[in-house]
């Protein structure tokens, strides 16, 4: 038997790991990180290593690396793209785990935020497993989100009582009916979605690099604050190449 624990780290701040996390970060003899193929993204790696010296314990463990592929992201069709990319990325874990992790051991795979919001690596492990490797038992360790931690930041919940909270996408919320948007946190938006959703009585709660060192928040109405936002964004492009960022879209109302 060979156990993989996907253990969530929180999304970004070393404070926000939980203590199931530290103790799962003691079990395992194996370490697995799946490098991204943009080499700027080496910084959440770093993020990891760090949280692994603090916590995994005086103990002998491996640390093993595999390059995740890129998407294809000038492809026609998205859904392909991304069906082709997730093939290759779990055919990267199968190669590691069955090279690396032997019998009888534990891996681990410290997963961003939460492993079960917009993370592929569970199903990856779940369709490897199902491709044959009956010997492997899969466990998860939750984590902190990054939506609640965009909650936390601003001091608002996620929720207005009575309402429904829809989790999304850049690219989803970037084509819904504007009026259809009542209470709504964006994730993955690579395309400053938020603008088309100007001119619709939307407040926004936004957050970039929750919890790091160059976390930015900012508040207001989105007709009011949607260009800071957009030059945030493009300046922490510029200065280095990437940035996490989530959104809180909200119809205003009357009173409380
Ligand atoms: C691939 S998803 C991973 C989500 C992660 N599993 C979680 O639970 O938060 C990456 C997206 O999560 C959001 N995100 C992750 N960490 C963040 C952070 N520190 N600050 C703001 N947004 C973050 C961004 O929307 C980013 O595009």
């Amino acid at each position: 038997m060979r156990s993989l624990l996907l253990i969530g780290i929180g999304p970004g701040d070393p404070d926000a790991l939980t203590l199931g996390a530290v103790r799962a970060m003691r079990r395992a003899d194996v370490f697995f990180f799946l490098e991204k193929a943009d080499a700027g993204r080496d910084a959440l790696i770093d993020v990891r290593r760090r949280l692994l010296a603090a916590h995994a314990g005086d103990r002998p463990y491996r640390v093993v690396s595999g390059r995740t592929p890129a998407r294809d992201r000038a492809a026609e069709d998205y859904a392909d793209a991304v069906a082709d990319w997730r093939d290759r990325r779990t055919r990267v874990i199968g190669d590691l785990i069955d090279r690396d992790l032997m019998p009888g051991e534990t891996g681990g795979v410290l997963i961003w935020g939460d492993p079960g919001l917009y993370d592929g690596t569970l199903q990856s492990v779940q369709d490897l497993i199902a491709e044959g490797r009956g010997d492997l038992r899969v466990e998860v360790v939750p984590g902190i989100a990054s939506p609640q931690a965009l909650a936390a930041r601003h001091r608002v919940p996620l929720n207005r009582v009575g309402e429904s909270l829809t989790v999304t996408t850049g690219r989803l919320i970037g084509s819904a009916d504007p009026d259809t948007v009542t209470n709504h946190l964006v994730m993955l938006d690579g395309r400053h979605a938020y603008r088309h959703l100007t001119g619709y009585d939307l407040d926004i709660h936004w957050g970039a690099d929750l919890g790091t060192p160059d976390e930015v928040l900012i508040a207001g109405p989105l007709d009011a604050v949607a260009d800071r936002i957009g030059a945030t964004l493009d300046a922490k492009r510029a200065a280095k190449g990437w940035v996490m960022d989530s959104y809180l879209l909200r119809k205003r109302r009357e009173g409380p």
